[in-house]
């Protein structure tokens, strides 16, 4: 497709010529991404403007899909490189398709929920070295009837174990075979998984606080195990960052009198790990004391923060950075301010929460030999919540105790109360109500930054309401009225926003905020903004260094085709031009797939991606009488259970991705 004149997403004759990369190894044939593009409807499509700058990238747009396999461009392959199951050395022990892994082999898998993933040299190479490396990445949660043999029948403590296990972070060592083959994963000293019961330090104001002290540690520093890790970062000394996400799900209690407070309210803790969205099978308090939250009630207080591992340090202890906030923390997306002070952008996935920057206290200085100061910088510094004003400006709101109503007064004894109850703080000074405030993204090149909100059916209805500022709001309930910033009253469809720091500086308190677009179909929604490929349920988003925006969605396995998704077809990846809002589709998953997680390597010729929770039926729990019900990928008919999968993407003729 000539990228100077058109960006129609119909299908052209070379879009349909797409390969079908669904499958184990070699995955080339065709057939089942070519039947569905001669019978879709062709989306509405806008044309650039004569005189506009050519697109930053030139592949030809894909179709919808509705196929049970990856489909990319013309003249890109794909191959599965590490599925949940597989060895992180490569080698052993096997995934058995059953699901009947022991949880001692499965403390050396990879774990299940593929999602945020980062690139790292390995210590001693080359920056620049492209056909070897470390992928870091989460596990995001389990699909508990996929993972036994029996599926949730009864759960044991066992099962607890290996549910524990499957989730957290994997370190592996990779490795191309060959120029533009595939790759694989190869035994190393780096390599590592991290679950749900990995000791960790505690830093940051919260330490030693009353409220994070148990009985298993009563000075409140150290704590067991990181979960629900949905998106990531990466910080410029070379660390990874795992982001805490829905930690309710996990904790409930065996006791029936049990009533959660509104602290706990606030966070959407409950008896039985909620049961609104049927993922709530987790069942830990029964068989894992901890996690009763009539038992031990402060050790909630203790996850829904951003974790920090050094992945070139094998025997490095992760560490819990509560000066970053506690929330359903979405990603950490890194950048540096004008005087190098260490800005973190994060968001609150929930209905009506907020977005969040942390600024270090120290500088950052780029000398490796000060990487053990380095180390600390997210230690110290002020959190800070958007409060965005009709019009287009904003302002950042510090959440310092003392200022702006968080006085003991209200509730706030000390600092380390605002790193507990972050939300509460946030509430308290005004912060703006977002649509579900998923990854940021800082643009390399003009240091814009964009923010996925990904859809919101609470807001705009008859009786508006706002999380009011004592703190009592229940997780997900309010129901505010539309605003400039979230200006769809049902929005199916999510949108994409961005703002400008004063001066281009990320570390300044005022910025200016537009919308990128607002996604959806515009067959079905006159005020779509995108021009050029469709798409709803913006959730990932990542720059690579030239400046291409990707975008990756999370529509919910219930309204994947069906309602105001009915053309939409599966989960897909898309690049977007920043300046001209052109969208072009790049990739389509599996069915009842999310695509979350984008790496690339240092030469952009490799791409990685990860295929999160194939198969997923509505009620989010599989059938292990029926495993394959929705989905067989990544085997095909000859495997057991649909398999969360990294895949490796790259170009036959080996030139860089998207150029
Ligand atoms: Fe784990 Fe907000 O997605
Ligand atoms: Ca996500
Ligand atoms: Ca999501």
């Amino acid at each position: 497709m000539d990228t100077h004149s058109s960006t129609s997403s119909n299908p052209s004759f070379d879009t349909i010529a797409i390969e079908d990369l669904s499958r184990r190894g070699f995955i080339a044939s065709g057939v089942g991404c070519l039947a569905l593009s001669f019978f879709q409807n062709p989306l509405r499509a806008m044309t650039l403007q004569s005189g506009e700058a050519p697109l930053p990238f030139q592949f030809s747009g894909i179709p919808i899909s509705n196929h049970d396999n990856v489909c990319v461009p013309k003249g890109y392959v794909a191959r599965v490189l590490y599925a949940w199951g597989d060895p992180i050395n490569g080698q052993g022990p096997r995934f058995k398709p059953d699901g009947s892994n022991s949880v001692a082999e499965q403390e050396l898998q990879a774990g299940m929920g593929h999602d945020g993933m980062q690139w790292f040299s390995q210590p001693g190479d080359d920056d620049s070295r492209s056909d070897r490396g470390l992928l870091v990445m989460n596990h995001e949660y389990t699909d508990q009837g996929l993972l036994f043999a029996d599926g949730i029948a009864k759960m044991t403590a066992d099962k607890v174990r290996k549910s524990q296990t499957a989730h957290g972070l994997s370190v592996i060592s990779i490795e191309a075979k060959s120029k533009n083959g595939s790759w694989k994963v190869t035994p190393s000293k780096w390599s590592r998984r991290i679950t749900a019961n990995t000791p960790m330090h505690l830093t940051g104001p919260a330490v030693g606080s009353p409220h994070m002290k148990t009985a298993a540690n009563p000075d409140g520093s150290t704590i067991l195990g990181t979960f629900n890790n949905c998106a990531s970062g990466q910080t410029p000394w070379g660390t990874y960052l795992a982001c805490e996400e829905n930690v309710h799900k996990y904790f409930g209690t065996t006791n029936k009198d049990f009533k959660p407070t509104p602290d706990q309210q606030r966070y959407g803790f409950s008896i039985d790990g909620g049961t609104s969205d049927g993922l709530s099978i987790y069942n830990w308090w029964s068989h894992d004391e901890r996690f009763d939250l009539s038992k031990h009630p402060n050790e909630a207080n203790r996850f829904g923060y951003v974790v920090e591992l050094d992945p070139t340090d094998p025997t490095s202890t992760p560490r819990k950075h509560s000066a970053l906030g506690r929330l359903k923390h979405e990603n950490a997306e890194v950048t540096l301010s004008a005087s190098g002070h260490v800005v973190v952008y994060m968001g609150d996935d929930e209905k009506n929460e907020y977005i969040y920057k942390f600024v270090s206290k120290d500088i950052y200085d780029g000398k490796p030999e000060n990487r053990a100061k380095h180390l600390q910088l997210l230690e110290q510094g002020t959190l800070y919540v958007a409060h965005f004003i009709s019009g287009g400006t904003g302002k950042w709101l510090p959440l310092i105790h003392g200022k702006n109503g968080l006085t003991e007064k209200n509730g706030f004894a000390s600092q380390a109360d605002i790193h507990i109850r972050t939300r509460q703080a946030a509430d308290r000074v005004g912060a703006t109500m977002m649509d579900r405030p998923e990854w940021v993204a800082v643009n390399p090149i003009t240091k814009e930054v964009f923010v996925t909100l990904t859809n919101n059916s609470q807001r705009g209805k008859e009786e508006p309401s706002s999380n009011p500022i004592d703190g009592t709001a229940i997780a997900g309930k309010s129901k505010p009225a539309v605003d400039d910033a979230n200006p769809r009253a049902k929005n199916d469809f999510g949108h994409i926003l961005k703002w400008n720091e004063t001066n281009f500086d990320p570390a300044a308190t005022r910025f200016n905020w537009d919308h990128f677009l607002l996604a959806g179909d515009p067959e079905i929604d006159a005020q779509v903004s995108i021009r050029g490929d469709s798409f709803g349920s913006p959730d990932g988003l990542s720059f690579d260094p030239r400046g291409i925006l990707w975008i990756q969605t999370d529509v919910s396995s219930s309204k994947i085709s069906t309602g105001p998704y009915k053309n939409l077809g599966n989960n897909m990846m898309l690049a977007a031009d920043p300046k001209t809002r052109t969208v072009r589709r790049f990739l389509t998953g599996p069915n009842g797939c999310e695509i979350t997680g984008m790496a690339m390597t240092p030469d952009l010729k490799t791409m990685f991606v990860n295929i999160q929770h194939p198969g997923e039926p509505d009620s989010g729990v599989s059938d292990p009488k029926a495993p394959k019900a929705v989905s067989d990928w990544p085997e095909g008919p000859n495997g057991g259970r649909p398999r969360p999968a990294t895949i490796v993407i790259q170009r036959s003729d080996g030139r860089e991705i998207g150029a």
